[in-house]
Protein backbone atom coordinates (compact mmCIF):
# COMPACT_ATOMS: atom_id res chain seq x y z
CA UNK A 1 0.00 0.00 0.00
CA UNK A 2 1.59 3.34 -1.08
CA UNK A 3 1.19 6.01 2.13
CA UNK A 4 -0.54 8.94 1.89
CA UNK A 5 0.55 12.27 2.02
CA UNK A 6 -1.10 15.57 1.40
CA UNK A 7 0.23 18.17 -1.91
CA UNK A 8 -0.62 21.31 -0.61
CA UNK A 9 -0.47 22.78 -4.18
CA UNK A 10 0.15 22.52 -7.85
CA UNK A 11 3.54 20.96 -8.51
CA UNK A 12 5.96 20.70 -11.70
CA UNK A 13 4.30 18.26 -13.50
CA UNK A 14 7.45 15.90 -13.63
CA UNK A 15 7.42 15.79 -10.22
CA UNK A 16 3.92 14.87 -9.51
CA UNK A 17 4.04 12.73 -11.44
CA UNK A 18 6.41 10.74 -9.74
CA UNK A 19 5.25 11.55 -6.65
CA UNK A 20 2.13 9.76 -7.81
CA UNK A 21 3.54 6.57 -8.15
CA UNK A 22 5.13 6.64 -5.17
CA UNK A 23 2.46 7.97 -2.81
CA UNK A 24 -1.68 8.41 -2.38
CA UNK A 25 -1.40 12.14 -3.21
CA UNK A 26 -4.23 14.27 -1.62
CA UNK A 27 -4.18 17.87 -3.00
CA UNK A 28 -4.97 19.90 -0.66
CA UNK A 29 -5.15 23.11 -2.99
CA UNK A 30 -8.43 21.41 -5.06
CA UNK A 31 -10.05 20.47 -2.38
CA UNK A 32 -13.62 22.13 -1.70
CA UNK A 33 -14.08 22.19 1.95
CA UNK A 34 -10.80 22.07 3.44
CA UNK A 35 -11.50 21.64 6.83
CA UNK A 36 -13.46 18.42 6.34
CA UNK A 37 -10.46 17.27 3.90
CA UNK A 38 -8.21 17.93 6.55
CA UNK A 39 -10.32 16.35 9.29
CA UNK A 40 -10.08 12.98 7.02
CA UNK A 41 -7.00 12.60 6.23
CA UNK A 42 -5.81 13.66 10.08
CA UNK A 43 -5.89 10.15 11.60
CA UNK A 44 -3.45 8.89 8.50
CA UNK A 45 -0.99 11.69 7.12
CA UNK A 46 2.23 11.44 8.00
CA UNK A 47 3.55 13.50 5.30
CA UNK A 48 3.16 16.66 3.23
CA UNK A 49 5.00 17.94 -0.06
CA UNK A 50 4.63 21.13 -0.59
CA UNK A 51 6.19 23.75 -2.56
CA UNK A 52 7.87 27.40 -1.89
CA UNK A 53 5.56 30.31 -1.53
CA UNK A 54 2.42 27.66 -0.26
CA UNK A 55 5.24 26.68 2.62
CA UNK A 56 3.10 25.25 5.67
CA UNK A 57 2.00 27.48 8.77
CA UNK A 58 0.93 26.12 12.60
CA UNK A 59 -2.59 25.66 11.47
CA UNK A 60 -2.17 23.74 8.89
CA UNK A 61 0.75 21.43 11.03
CA UNK A 62 -2.36 21.36 13.83
CA UNK A 63 -4.90 19.94 12.00
CA UNK A 64 -2.65 17.15 10.97
CA UNK A 65 -1.18 15.80 14.53
CA UNK A 66 0.30 12.66 13.23
CA UNK A 67 2.30 15.01 10.62
CA UNK A 68 5.97 14.01 10.55
CA UNK A 69 7.44 15.51 8.11
CA UNK A 70 7.24 18.48 6.02
CA UNK A 71 9.05 18.12 2.62
CA UNK A 72 9.83 21.21 0.46
CA UNK A 73 10.05 21.95 -3.43
CA UNK A 74 12.82 24.50 -3.13
CA UNK A 75 16.07 25.88 -0.55
CA UNK A 76 13.96 28.53 0.44
CA UNK A 77 11.56 27.67 3.29
CA UNK A 78 10.87 31.10 4.73
CA UNK A 79 6.96 30.07 3.57
CA UNK A 80 7.09 27.43 5.76
CA UNK A 81 6.40 27.90 10.04
CA UNK A 82 9.80 26.50 11.25
CA UNK A 83 9.74 27.19 14.88
CA UNK A 84 5.97 25.38 14.82
CA UNK A 85 7.40 22.37 13.41
CA UNK A 86 10.47 22.38 15.77
CA UNK A 87 7.96 22.48 18.61
CA UNK A 88 5.67 19.65 17.68
CA UNK A 89 8.94 17.56 16.21
CA UNK A 90 8.01 18.10 12.44
CA UNK A 91 11.07 17.59 10.56
CA UNK A 92 11.39 19.89 7.32
CA UNK A 93 13.82 19.29 4.60
CA UNK A 94 14.14 21.60 1.80
CA UNK A 95 16.02 20.83 -1.48
CA UNK A 96 19.82 22.59 -1.55
CA UNK A 97 22.86 22.20 -3.81
CA UNK A 98 20.89 21.16 -6.92
CA UNK A 99 20.08 24.36 -7.97
CA UNK A 100 22.90 26.25 -7.19
CA UNK A 101 24.47 26.33 -10.48
CA UNK A 102 21.13 27.50 -12.20
CA UNK A 103 20.99 30.09 -9.65
CA UNK A 104 24.04 31.54 -9.53
CA UNK A 105 23.80 31.67 -13.55
CA UNK A 106 20.39 33.91 -13.36
CA UNK A 107 22.39 35.97 -10.78
CA UNK A 108 25.56 36.52 -13.82
CA UNK A 109 22.48 37.14 -16.29
CA UNK A 110 21.08 39.87 -14.29
CA UNK A 111 24.69 41.12 -13.76
CA UNK A 112 25.41 41.32 -17.17
CA UNK A 113 21.96 42.35 -18.17
CA UNK A 114 22.11 45.46 -16.10
CA UNK A 115 24.81 46.90 -16.63
CA UNK A 116 25.53 45.63 -20.14
CA UNK A 117 21.89 46.80 -20.68
CA UNK A 118 21.47 43.83 -23.06
CA UNK A 119 17.85 43.83 -23.22
CA UNK A 120 17.52 47.54 -23.83
CA UNK A 121 20.28 46.89 -26.47
CA UNK A 122 18.16 44.55 -28.09
CA UNK A 123 14.64 46.46 -28.34
CA UNK A 124 16.36 49.48 -29.56
CA UNK A 125 17.56 47.44 -32.49
CA UNK A 126 13.84 45.66 -32.79
CA UNK A 127 12.69 49.20 -32.18
CA UNK A 128 14.75 50.32 -36.10
CA UNK A 129 16.89 52.92 -33.49
CA UNK A 130 20.54 51.30 -35.10
CA UNK A 131 19.83 52.76 -38.27
CA UNK A 132 17.81 55.76 -37.29
CA UNK A 133 19.47 56.67 -34.79
CA UNK A 134 23.31 55.03 -34.51
CA UNK A 135 24.89 52.99 -32.48
CA UNK A 136 23.63 51.85 -28.84
CA UNK A 137 24.86 54.62 -25.67
CA UNK A 138 28.16 52.88 -23.86
CA UNK A 139 27.25 50.87 -20.50
CA UNK A 140 29.17 49.48 -17.95
CA UNK A 141 32.14 46.71 -18.13
CA UNK A 142 31.88 44.04 -15.05
CA UNK A 143 35.68 43.72 -15.54
CA UNK A 144 37.42 44.99 -13.00
CA UNK A 145 34.34 45.89 -10.74
CA UNK A 146 33.71 45.17 -6.97
CA UNK A 147 30.85 42.60 -6.70
CA UNK A 148 29.37 42.67 -2.87
CA UNK A 149 27.74 38.95 -2.05
CA UNK A 150 25.37 39.20 1.14
CA UNK A 151 24.77 36.02 2.06
CA UNK A 152 27.87 33.90 0.94
CA UNK A 153 26.18 30.06 1.07
CA UNK A 154 26.69 27.70 -1.51
CA UNK A 155 24.80 29.82 -4.11
CA UNK A 156 26.44 32.67 -3.24
CA UNK A 157 30.21 30.40 -3.26
CA UNK A 158 28.73 29.35 -7.05
CA UNK A 159 27.88 33.46 -8.15
CA UNK A 160 31.54 34.21 -6.84
CA UNK A 161 33.15 31.94 -9.01
CA UNK A 162 31.30 32.95 -11.98
CA UNK A 163 31.56 36.43 -10.78
CA UNK A 164 35.78 36.23 -10.60
CA UNK A 165 35.73 34.22 -14.21
CA UNK A 166 34.18 37.83 -15.41
CA UNK A 167 37.13 39.59 -13.82
CA UNK A 168 35.18 40.67 -11.18
CA UNK A 169 36.69 40.95 -7.61
CA UNK A 170 34.92 39.25 -4.61
CA UNK A 171 33.95 40.89 -0.86
CA UNK A 172 31.23 39.10 1.41
CA UNK A 173 29.20 39.29 4.70
CA UNK A 174 27.22 37.11 6.34
CA UNK A 175 25.98 37.12 10.42
CA UNK A 176 29.61 34.79 10.70
CA UNK A 177 33.06 35.35 9.39
CA UNK A 178 33.60 32.19 7.12
CA UNK A 179 36.73 30.68 6.40
CA UNK A 180 37.62 32.07 2.93
CA UNK A 181 39.99 34.02 1.10
CA UNK A 182 37.27 36.80 0.14
CA UNK A 183 37.16 40.61 2.33
CA UNK A 184 34.89 40.51 5.04
CA UNK A 185 32.45 43.64 5.69
CA UNK A 186 31.39 44.03 8.92
CA UNK A 187 27.43 44.56 7.57
CA UNK A 188 25.39 45.39 4.73
CA UNK A 189 26.26 48.97 4.67
CA UNK A 190 29.79 48.96 4.81
CA UNK A 191 29.58 45.79 2.06
CA UNK A 192 27.28 47.72 -0.04
CA UNK A 193 30.03 51.33 0.36
CA UNK A 194 32.73 48.74 -0.59
CA UNK A 195 31.02 47.21 -3.78
CA UNK A 196 30.17 48.18 -7.11
CA UNK A 197 27.38 45.31 -7.74
CA UNK A 198 25.00 44.57 -4.23
CA UNK A 199 24.08 40.65 -4.75
CA UNK A 200 21.55 39.84 -2.40
CA UNK A 201 21.99 35.99 -1.35
CA UNK A 202 20.60 35.82 1.32
CA UNK A 203 17.76 33.31 2.70
CA UNK A 204 14.35 35.09 3.39
CA UNK A 205 12.14 35.59 6.80
CA UNK A 206 11.82 37.63 9.18
CA UNK A 207 15.36 37.54 10.18
CA UNK A 208 16.47 39.47 7.14
CA UNK A 209 13.37 41.39 6.41
CA UNK A 210 14.15 44.96 4.34
CA UNK A 211 17.68 44.42 5.30
CA UNK A 212 18.90 46.10 2.60
CA UNK A 213 16.81 49.53 3.27
CA UNK A 214 17.83 52.95 2.59
CA UNK A 215 20.94 53.53 4.44
CA UNK A 216 22.32 50.47 2.39
CA UNK A 217 21.09 51.96 -1.14
CA UNK A 218 22.84 55.40 0.18
CA UNK A 219 25.89 53.62 0.57
CA UNK A 220 25.68 51.51 -2.73
CA UNK A 221 25.50 54.76 -4.24
CA UNK A 222 24.76 56.32 -7.64
CA UNK A 223 27.29 54.11 -9.37
CA UNK A 224 26.14 50.99 -7.98
CA UNK A 225 23.87 48.12 -8.98
CA UNK A 226 21.99 45.59 -7.07
CA UNK A 227 21.16 42.44 -7.50
CA UNK A 228 18.75 40.12 -6.02
CA UNK A 229 17.45 36.21 -6.89
CA UNK A 230 17.18 35.56 -3.17
CA UNK A 231 13.86 36.93 -1.60
CA UNK A 232 11.87 39.83 -2.29
CA UNK A 233 10.98 40.50 1.46
CA UNK A 234 14.81 41.25 1.97
CA UNK A 235 14.70 44.35 -0.03
CA UNK A 236 12.55 47.72 1.03
CA UNK A 237 11.21 47.50 -2.25
CA UNK A 238 9.02 50.83 -2.52
CA UNK A 239 12.26 52.49 -1.34
CA UNK A 240 14.05 50.56 -4.24
CA UNK A 241 11.59 51.68 -6.72
CA UNK A 242 12.33 55.25 -5.61
CA UNK A 243 15.98 55.03 -5.15
CA UNK A 244 15.37 53.61 -9.24
CA UNK A 245 13.39 55.99 -10.40
CA UNK A 246 15.15 59.07 -8.72
CA UNK A 247 18.85 57.59 -10.30
CA UNK A 248 20.18 57.12 -6.70
CA UNK A 249 21.32 53.65 -7.81
CA UNK A 250 22.67 53.24 -10.87
CA UNK A 251 20.19 50.04 -11.41
CA UNK A 252 18.89 46.83 -10.51
CA UNK A 253 18.91 42.99 -11.53
CA UNK A 254 15.68 41.49 -10.21
CA UNK A 255 14.08 37.84 -10.05
CA UNK A 256 12.35 37.91 -6.89
CA UNK A 257 9.68 40.47 -5.69
CA UNK A 258 8.20 40.80 -2.30
CA UNK A 259 4.15 40.09 -3.26
CA UNK A 260 5.07 37.29 -6.53
CA UNK A 261 3.80 37.15 -9.23
CA UNK A 262 2.47 41.09 -8.42
CA UNK A 263 5.10 43.08 -9.35
CA UNK A 264 4.63 47.01 -8.87
CA UNK A 265 3.60 48.16 -12.39
CA UNK A 266 5.85 51.28 -11.89
CA UNK A 267 9.04 49.09 -12.17
CA UNK A 268 7.78 47.95 -16.05
CA UNK A 269 8.63 51.96 -16.71
CA UNK A 270 11.76 51.77 -15.61
CA UNK A 271 15.11 52.07 -17.87
CA UNK A 272 17.51 51.15 -15.18
CA UNK A 273 15.81 47.69 -13.96
CA UNK A 274 16.34 44.21 -15.55
CA UNK A 275 13.29 42.05 -14.06
CA UNK A 276 12.99 38.74 -14.38
CA UNK A 277 9.91 36.53 -12.84
CA UNK A 278 11.45 34.22 -10.38
CA UNK A 279 12.82 32.07 -12.88
CA UNK A 280 16.53 31.47 -10.56
CA UNK A 281 16.07 27.49 -10.80
CA UNK A 282 13.53 27.33 -13.45
CA UNK A 283 15.19 24.60 -16.31
CA UNK A 284 13.82 21.60 -16.46
CA UNK A 285 16.87 19.76 -15.26
CA UNK A 286 16.84 21.73 -11.90
CA UNK A 287 13.32 21.30 -11.54
CA UNK A 288 13.70 17.69 -11.52
CA UNK A 289 16.73 17.45 -10.04
CA UNK A 290 14.47 19.29 -7.32
CA UNK A 291 11.63 17.19 -7.33
CA UNK A 292 14.12 14.34 -7.22
CA UNK A 293 15.01 15.72 -3.99
CA UNK A 294 11.80 16.30 -2.37
CA UNK A 295 10.41 12.74 -3.22
CA UNK A 296 13.87 11.17 -2.01
CA UNK A 297 13.46 12.95 1.20
CA UNK A 298 9.97 11.57 1.62
CA UNK A 299 10.86 7.89 0.54
CA UNK A 300 13.49 7.77 3.17
CA UNK A 301 11.46 8.94 5.85
CA UNK A 302 9.17 6.51 5.11
CA UNK A 303 11.23 3.81 4.85
CA UNK A 304 12.72 4.41 8.04
CA UNK A 305 16.08 6.31 7.58
CA UNK A 306 17.51 9.20 7.61
CA UNK A 307 16.18 12.15 5.65
CA UNK A 308 18.59 13.28 3.27
CA UNK A 309 18.89 17.28 3.46
CA UNK A 310 17.05 18.16 7.16
CA UNK A 311 16.58 21.43 8.21
CA UNK A 312 14.66 21.53 11.22
C1 LIG B 1 12.01 28.14 -6.68
C2 LIG B 1 13.53 29.21 -5.00
O1 LIG B 1 11.56 28.81 -7.80
O2 LIG B 1 14.45 27.21 -4.20
C3 LIG B 1 14.01 28.31 -3.92
O3 LIG B 1 13.94 28.72 -2.75
O4 LIG B 1 13.30 30.35 -4.78
C4 LIG B 1 13.35 28.71 -6.37
O5 LIG B 1 14.31 27.78 -6.70
C5 LIG B 1 10.96 28.24 -5.66
O6 LIG B 1 11.39 27.93 -4.39
C6 LIG B 1 9.86 27.30 -6.00
O7 LIG B 1 9.44 26.61 -4.93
Amino acid sequence: MKPDIIVTTKLFPRTQERLEREFTCHKLHVAADRAAFLKDLAPRVRALATFGPAGADAELMDALPKLELISNFGVGVDAIDLAAAKKRGIIVTNTPDVLNDCVADTALALTLNVMRKFPQSESYLRSGYWATRGGFPLTTSLGGKVMGILGLGRIGEAIAGRAQAFGMKIRYHNRNKKDVAYPYDVDAVALAKNADVLMIVTPGGAETEKLVNAKVLDALGPEGYLVNIARGSVVDEPVLLKYLQEKRIAGAGLDVFADEPHVPPAFFALDNAVLFPHVGSATMETRTAMGNLQIDNLLAHFAGKLVLTRVV
